[in-house]
């Protein structure tokens, strides 16, 4: 193993631990006992669900920690019967992969029975049992509400009630992707829950450190509601072509604390410690834009373990439904022993408190009493300031990407939901300029052929007289990624990009290479790399700086392994439980998101490489997902969907962004004008590479086609992943025959690879 990648792993262990979430932990039920003697249940112990299946996963490792084996050199005794009897079975039943590619592993595998007389002699040699329960999920393939998806098998629960009736103590381990029904809790009663989630490779070993002492301080990015219908987007989530946003702004705690608290088992920021705390807020100031709290948080109870600062906001009353309150900044503390206190200064931009009007088309900032809570979770009111702004602070924009249709918008609760139309792109009065975004034009510059791509790094001539010196041909297949595993570059990659052609290279435009993704390097020419704990665990750990360091490491892999740019991070919103891919994004909460992404951003730059923010917007259902139409307001996708990338462009310098599969308000997202030219790039000022996903369709969602390149063009994105061969265009794409039939400027064709050019001055030429 590379010196990289073990420092990698390292980074990435202290993030499987950090990220684990204890719901529950009656009676001081953990961290077990010196010596104590333990049974432990389920499959999972042995074959650990590591990552998610698909371009999220997929990392070929030297080496896998599992539960058991990690405990097992532990100090508690582990109950060799029944360790034994599961290593028996799993080696005859080894886990099912489904037969197929990725979206063909089952969501869980088959457990064992364990018939009376083995459970007698388990329960006469132990006195705690731990239960491994183990999901599967990834790209292609979305989770159920049935048992064996979002809910516990028969074969679960009986086992989890027979291990209630009999041992002294119940642990339950959570080795899942995403959060599960967890009405099991009431109904069983254990006396410890921990969500373990899919911990990368050193996830096995970070579970049995926490088990036995080293303090959880992980905290819920989602709520877990009492039940999948209770989950605004639950009815119509598996709509065929078309989905509907009806919840609008309220997704996630924005929902659930505004009209139904009730009906939340865990709220959203939640978790347990082996120890206690006590915030104290010093001093609160309003500067410059700027709210600035002190915020003392003292150890109060018997063991070392770090707590999360959360601050919500809650608005004054607006003419625009609000929710009660939302996250605005967060920050961890260091290990702090027991009796110790740390002060933390927490600091953040007035622009946290906005929202936006999609009637008036503008952001908005209403003056007023705000209150400000410093808290352990959504629901807890550890002390709080006051925050009066004395006039509105409002921001007018264009109506840009907003329904063509009218539907429902949730607006309030009054023994039933209220809703109200969503405004649509015909409807009201649009704020702003009411200008639509323009066609951003290339300021074309004499033509030189005899200068190179060097020349443009030494400041010999500028990118633009560069770029106006390549031919129409050498162009479009610049805007044309090539893979997978392209030999262009080093084997086993996802895209090469840059010099993919005889005309380029003999510019001196050297190839880049990509690769995924979020969860380390993905290879598939059987290289190893490490493998990091899911994003939704690193999210978990509310600990930006530890993330930094772990994309850091992941750079330097990069490095190692001649790759350029990493196809991740990505961080789309948990609108929903079910979808597929939420185990490699972050939160339903947008700032957490936004926060989390910026922070692997810096990890990555800091060595010289870059990422790639994906999926640009709203991917949030697998099934359907190359065409599916998603529905939503200009609120709902400024404020929640696309908020996460303003967030991150306010924390750090993304280069790199990849467009969704799926469709926003009628226009794939790859080539929907409004949203890359209007709101990414004319608003939030994005200025780098935005590419599709890979073979993504193109167009309107109703005749949505793999080969119109050129609408991609025309939108202000810059390059279509990818094709077998870029030079020949085997994709077929229509960027040379749009040129000719003038639908497609050339300047538009310069304006991209201007864009993609200025990303490989970044991080190839400068090497
Ligand atoms: C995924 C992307 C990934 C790409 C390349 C696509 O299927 O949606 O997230 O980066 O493949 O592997």
């Amino acid at each position: 193993m590379t010196d990289a990648t073990k420092k990698t792993l390292a980074a990435a262990h202290r993030a499987a631990i950090d990220g684990i979430v204890m719901l529950e932990n009656k009676n001081g039920a953990l961290p077990l006992r010196r010596g104590e003697r333990i049974a432990v249940f389920g499959r999972s112990q042995i074959d650990y669900n590591a990552g998610g299946t698909g371009s999220g996963g997929s990392v070929n490792t030297e080496y896998q920690t599992d539960i058991l084996s990690s405990l097992e050199k532990s100090d508690v005794e582990v109950n060799r019967t029944l360790a034994q009897f599961y290593r028996d079975w799993v080696s005859k039943n080894p886990v099912s992969t489904g037969g197929g590619m990725w979206a063909s592993r089952p969501l869980s595998q088959k457990e064992p029975q364990i018939d009376n007389y083995l459970m007698k002699k388990v329960l006469a040699e132990s006195e705690t049992a731990i239960v491994v329960i183990g999901r599967s999920a990834g790209e292609e393939q979305d989770s159920v509400n049935a048992p064996g998806g979002f809910l516990l098998t028969e074969a679960e629960t009986e086992l989890l009630k027979t291990a209630r009736g009999r041992f002294k103590k119940l642990i339950v381990l959570l080795n899942v992707p995403s959060v599960i029904d967890m009405s099991f809790v009431g109904e069983i009663g254990p006396d410890a829950v921990l969500y373990i989630w899919q911990g990368g490779q050193e996830g096995g070993a970070a579970a049995a450190e926490v088990l036995c002492g080293a303090s959880p301080s992980g905290r819920l990015t989602d709520t877990i509601a009492l039940s999948y219908a209770d989950y605004p987007s639950s009815e119509g989530f598996d709509a065929k072509d078309k989905i509907y946003y009806n919840e609008d702004i309220f997704v996630g705690y924005r929902y659930f604390e505004t009209f139904c608290p009730e009906n939340v088992l865990y709220p959203f920021g939640f978790g347990l410690s082996y120890t206690d705390f006590e915030l104290a807020c010093r001093a609160a100031v309003f500067a410059d834009q700027k709210i600035s709290l002190t915020v003392d948080v003292k150890n109060i109870g018997g063991a070392t373990g770090r707590e999360i600062v959360q601050v919500y906001a809650e608005p004054p009353k607006s003419n625009m439904p609000r929710q009660k309150r939302s996250l605005v900044e967060f920050a961890k503390t260091k290990t702090l022993a027991p009796g110790e206190t740390q002060t933390l200064r927490i600091k953040f931009p007035l622009s946290r408190l906005k929202y936006y009007d999609d009637k008036n088309s503008e952001w908005r900032i209403d003056g007023g009493e705000y209150r400000l809570i410093i808290a352990k979770n959504v629901r807890d009111k550890s002390c709080s300031v006051r925050l009066r702004l004395s006039k509105d602070i409002i921001k007018k924009c264009d109506r840009l990407a907003a329904p063509k249709e009218l539907f429902k918008r949730l607006i309030g609760f009054d023994g039933g939901p209220i809703y109200e139309d969503a405004p649509t792109a015909q409807s009201g009065k649009s704020g702003g300029t009411g200008g639509k975004a323009k066609r951003k034009a290339f300021s074309g510059i004499a033509r030189s052929r005899k200068y190179k791509f060097e020349d443009v790094k030494n400041g010999r001539i500028s990118l633009d007289e560069f770029v106006s010196a390549i031919s129409e041909k050498d162009l479009a297949r610049l805007c044309r990624g090539e893979g997978m595993g392209s030999k262009l570059v080093r084997p086993g990659t996802g895209a090469a990009f840059g010099g993919v052609s005889k005309g380029l290279r003999k510019l001196g435009i050297p190839c880049a290479a990509a690769t995924d993704g979020p969860s380390g390097l993905r290879l598939d020419n059987g290289d190893k790399a490490a493998l990091l704990p899911i994003g939704t665990m690193l999210a978990c750990t509310w600990d930006v700086e530890l993330i930094e360091e772990v994309y850091s490491c992941i750079g330097g892999e990069m490095i190692e392994n001649d790759i350029d740019l990493l196809l991740g991070p990505g961080f789309n919103i948990h609108r929903n439980p079910l979808c597929g891919r939420n185990f490699e994004y972050y939160s339903e909460d947008p700032y957490i998101s936004g926060a989390a992404a910026a922070a692997a951003l810096r990890g990555l730059e800091s060595r010289g490489v870059c990422g790639t923010l994906k999926h640009i917007a709203a991917n949030n259902r697998e099934e359907g997902r190359k065409g599916l139409d998603t529905v939503l307001s200009e609120r709902a996708l400024r404020e929640i969907y696309l908020r996460p990338l303003e967030y991150a462009l306010e924390l750090s310098n993304p280069k790199a962004i990849m467009t969704a599969y799926n469709g926003i308000n009628g226009e794939m997202c790859g080539s929907n004008f409004e949203l890359i030219s209007g709101i990414i790039r004319g608003e939030f000022g994005f200025s780098g590479m935005v590419m599709t996903d890979w073979w993504a369709s193109l167009g309107s969602c109703s005749a949505p086609s793999r080969r119109n390149s050129a609408a991609m063009l025309r939108a202000g994105g810059d390059i279509y992943m990818v094709a077998k061969s870029a030079e020949k265009n085997s994709g077929g794409d229509n960027t040379l025959k749009e040129l000719k039939s003038a639908n497609l400027s050339a300047d538009e064709l310069r304006r991209a690879a201007k864009n993609i050019l200025s990303l490989i001055i970044n991080v190839v030429i400068s090497d």
